[in-house]
Parts: structure tokens; C-alpha cells; sequence
């Protein structure tokens, strides 16, 4: 009996007869030659079928297979470099093949399609070349981080996706009816991130988060993931490294381990290859100096336009962009204006207007892919936040005990998963950062 293997393997089996088992993604060929590419989820190998080399009935079955038919298909494996695949380098002689399900008629063929097309088949592109290469490298990015901080005394810790406050601001609230009672869907872990971090130290919490984003854009999804770790007795400075070791870990990780998945989807290489800590830090006095002198120095009426910004205005998206375009890594902005920020972030000592808040902007346009902060430790400045917010403080009664048993400065911050995704693939849009993607006009599939 034929071993049944992964594709990914097949190295280990060259000359033997094995099975693999997965599905058609094209047939070619004309007359007694034809070949099968078949993927089987770990890789894609080409297998021939050669008329004279088996029964006529394995033959013709060959030839009847359409575009996505479950296969198992056994044969010989031979190496040759010439053969395409992932790995690639080898082929399968065909001796049989035993169809599980003929496909219909496939409606993603390997001509173009429009972008929401392919979001409604969505549940079926994920099977292409680009989307399965993007999910691989998706999923590196998250086992990256989570091993890099577990290696560094972090401990992983859930925190409610059911709230009973808002954890932002409360514009981008999803409410549910909880029994009766208003609740909300948690758009960030991070209130009981402070609380987990006062028992544990170094905490973080990994978990989808919900932002009702009424504006349509590349970069903005309405579940996302979120990995946001917390440290007790932490500064700024500190957070800063942590964010860069770990950032930079990550690229590491992928370019070890995802260098296919990245020539499939075309990634430069170079450029990733920079993402080295440490990276640089501006405040956000200086990020707007650089901008309104940039925006002197820019002719074209339409971008100029875009880049105005007075101080005290939070960044959009074009300002973001010019900023990380000053430098070939990743960029942290910190202490910006409270008013821009949330209730919770720290003031500034001798600067009440400005708070220990820092965001790191990636490079290439990608803009901010993580929002951290020190957190107000001090009970009465955190209440007094809190009403000045409009927020009810009966909900964050045990929030603020966080500050009357043992209060210690800290500080945290959050990366959303999809932004950073982008960023490392070089995607233009997020939507095809997550398998399935909550977008303002889409939940289906
Ligand atoms: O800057 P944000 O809002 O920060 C927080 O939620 C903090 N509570 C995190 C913390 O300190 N523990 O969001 C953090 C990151 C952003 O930098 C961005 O990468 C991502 O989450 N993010 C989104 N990603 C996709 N779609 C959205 N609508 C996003 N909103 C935020
Ligand atoms: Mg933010």
C-alpha cells in the first residue's frame, strides 16, 4: 500500500509510491499527456498521467477531472526541477486516481474577477494562490507574536468580548440586548488587561475586537483582532522596546518562514528585510513640524490639501502616510494631544494637554498598526476623566479599584493583527487581511 503524504513533504519520498490526497486546482494537456495540479492544503504538486503508463480507465479519468474535483490521487514520486509546485522540485507519476466529488462548474476561474465578486465567493477564494499565501503568512504573524511574548514573561489571559462599558470611544459601539440590559461588544481587552496585568505582572489578551466604523475604508474593519500586551511598572521608553523587538521578531519570523508565500504574492523582500530594531521615535510636537513643513514645501494643490494640519488635530490617513514615508522602518509617535486619545491615557507631567500615548506607524503607507499607552494610575484623575467623558462611573466602579488597591504606573499597548497583515504582505486593501471580513456594506459570507 502506497503511503498517503503531504505535499509539503514530498522531498522526504522521492522514488516512492505514495497517495496524496486534496483537490484539482487545473488540468492541462492534450491527447496521451495530461497533468494535474493538485493542491492538498500544504503545497501543490504537478502529476502527470502518461496514457501508455496505465489502465485506459484511469486514463480517461484523468482526462473528466474539472477544476476543484476531491481527489486521491497515487503515483511515483520523481524529482525534477523543472516541476512547479510549492515545494516545487518534484512531480507524481500517476498510477491511479479515485475521485471523492466531481466539482460543478467552479465560478473562480483563472481569469480576472472583479474585487466584490470574489468577497461574495469569498468561502472559495480563500483556495487561490494569493489568499492562501496571505492566511499562511497570517498565521505566522500571530504565532510569532504570541511565542515571542511568551518567551518574555508575558502570560496570555482572556479578557469578555460581552462589555458592559465602552472601552474606546463610544461612537464605534456595537450594543446587544443582554437580557433586557444594554451591552457591547468589546472593542479593545484592555480594561481587564490593567486588571489581569495587577495579578500577573506582564499580561496580554488575543481576541477579535468590534468597531462600528461608519466610514468605508482600506484600512478599517468592523471585527478585527487585536493582541494588546500590559505591563505593571512600565514607562513609555519601555513599551517602545518591547513593541520594536516584538514587531521586528515578527518580520523575522515570516521572511524564515513564508518566503514562498511571499514571492507568490510578489512581496519586495528588501524592504522587509530593514524592519530592524530599534526604531525611530518623534513626538507628536515634532511629527506636525514636519508635516506643515512638508506641506510648504508641496506644489500639487490636491495633496497639499491633504497634508494641512494645525497642532492639537489628530493624524488621518495622509498624514500617517507622508510621516512613515520619512523612514524606511516602521516610526513611533508619541505624547500626542489628550484630546485626540483616549480617557485613560496618563497626561503628560508639566503638559497636561499632551499624554504618554505612542502609536507606531509602519512604512509604505500602511500607517498606524499599534495604539499604546502609560495609563492613569491616579484614582481621582481617572474619575474625574471618566465625567468628563460623559461616561457612567457606576461601570467603571471596579475599574477604578484597580487604582485604590496597590495602583502602579503601567502601560500597554495593541496591534491590530489585519493592519499588520497588510503591512507585512504589501496588500492595498485590509479585507483580504482576515478570512472573512466585517466590512460597513458586508457579512456575507
Ligand atoms: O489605537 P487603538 O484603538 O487602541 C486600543 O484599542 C487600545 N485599547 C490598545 C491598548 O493599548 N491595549 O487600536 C489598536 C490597534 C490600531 O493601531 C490598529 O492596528 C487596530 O488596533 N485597529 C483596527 N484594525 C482594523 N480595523 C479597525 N477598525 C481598527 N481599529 C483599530
Ligand atoms: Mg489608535
Amino acid at each position: 500500500m502506497a503511503t498517503a503524504i503531504y505535499v509539503r513533504d514530498i522531498a522526504q519520498y522521492d522514488g516512492q509510491e505514495v497517495t496524496v490526497r486534496g483537490w484539482v486546482k487545473a488540468k492541462t494537456g492534450k491527447g496521451k499527456l495530461q497533468f494535474v495540479r493538485l493542491r492538498d492544503g500544504t503545497g501543490q504538486v504537478q502529476c502527470v498521467a502518461f496514457k501508455k503508463d496505465m489502465d485506459e480507465a484511469v486514463f480517461e479519468a484523468v482526462k473528466g477531472l474539472t477544476q476543484e474535483t476531491s481527489v486521491i490521487i497515487t503515483g511515483t514520486v520523481r524529482s525534477d526541477e523543472r516541476a512547479p509546485g510549492y515545494p516545487g522540485g518534484y512531480e507524481i507519476g500517476i498510477t491511479d486516481v479515485e475521485v471523492i466529488q466531481m466539482a460543478e462548474e467552479y465560478p473562480i476561474t483563472p481569469k480576472e474577477h472583479g474585487t466584490e465578486f470574489l468577497m461574495d465567493q469569498r468561502h472559495l477564494w480563500i483556495r487561490s494562490d494569493q489568499q492562501w499565501a496571505i492566511l499562511r503568512i497570517r498565521a505566522t504573524i500571530i504565532q510569532a507574536m504570541r511565542n515571542w511574548l511568551d518567551d518574555n514573561g508575558f502570560m496570555l489571559v482572556d479578557t469578555p468580548i460581552i462589555t458592559p462599558a465602552a472601552g474606546e470611544e463610544t461612537t464605534t459601539l456595537f450594543e446587544l440586548d443582554y437580557f433586557g440590559e444594554p451591552a457591547y461588544l468589546a472593542q479593545t481587552g484592555q480594561l481587564y488587561n490593567e486588571a489581569n496585568m495587577m495579578a500577573f505582572g506582564r499580561v496580554y489578551c488575543f481576541g477579535p475586537t468590534f468597531r462600528a466604523e461608519k466610514s468605508k475604508t482600506r484600512r478599517h474593519l468592523i471585527e478585527f483582532w487585536m493582541l494588546e500586551p500590559e505591563i505593571a511598572f512600565c514607562d513609555l521608553d519601555e513599551l517602545m522596546e518591547v513593541e520594536e523587538q516584538m514587531v521586528g521578531y515578527i518580520v523575522q519570523k515570516v521572511l524564515e518562514k513564508n518566503h514562498q508565500e511571499l514571492e507568490m504574492i510578489g512581496r519586495d523582500v528588501a524592504t522587509l528585510e530593514k524592519i530592524v530594531a530599534p526604531f525611530p521615535r518623534i513626538s507628536y510636537d515634532e511629527a506636525v513640524e514636519r508635516l506643515q513643513k512638508l506641506y510648504e514645501e508641496t506644489e500639487d494643490a490636491e495633496q497639499k490639501d491633504l497634508l494641512k494640519i494645525e497642532w492639537g488635530e489628530d493624524f488621518g490617513s495622509p498624514h500617517e502616510t507622508a510621516l512613515a514615508e520619512m523612514f524606511d522602518r516602521p516610526v513611533f509617535v508619541y505624547n500626542y494631544p489628550s484630546k485626540v486619545k483616549a480617557f485613560y491615557m496618563q497626561p503628560v507631567a508639566g503638559r497636561e494637554e499632551v499624554c504618554r500615548s505612542v502609536d507606531l506607524l509602519a512604512p509604505e503607507g500602511y500607517g498606524e498598526i499599534i495604539g499604546g499607552s502609560e495609563r492613569i494610575y491616579d484614582a481621582d484623575l481617572l474619575l474625574e476623566k471618566i465625567k468628563a467623558q460623559g461616561l457612567p462611573p457606576e461601570h467603571y466602579e471596579w475599574y477604578l479599584q484597580l487604582r485604590r488597591y496597590g495602583s502602579v504606573p503601567h502601560a500597554g499597548f495593541g496591534i491590530g493583527i489585519e493592519r499588520t497583515v497588510a503591512w507585512i504582505c504589501g496588500l492595498p486593501h485590509i479585507r483580504e487581511t482576515i478570512p472573512y471580513a466585517r466590512l460597513l456594506n458586508r457579512k456575507y459570507p
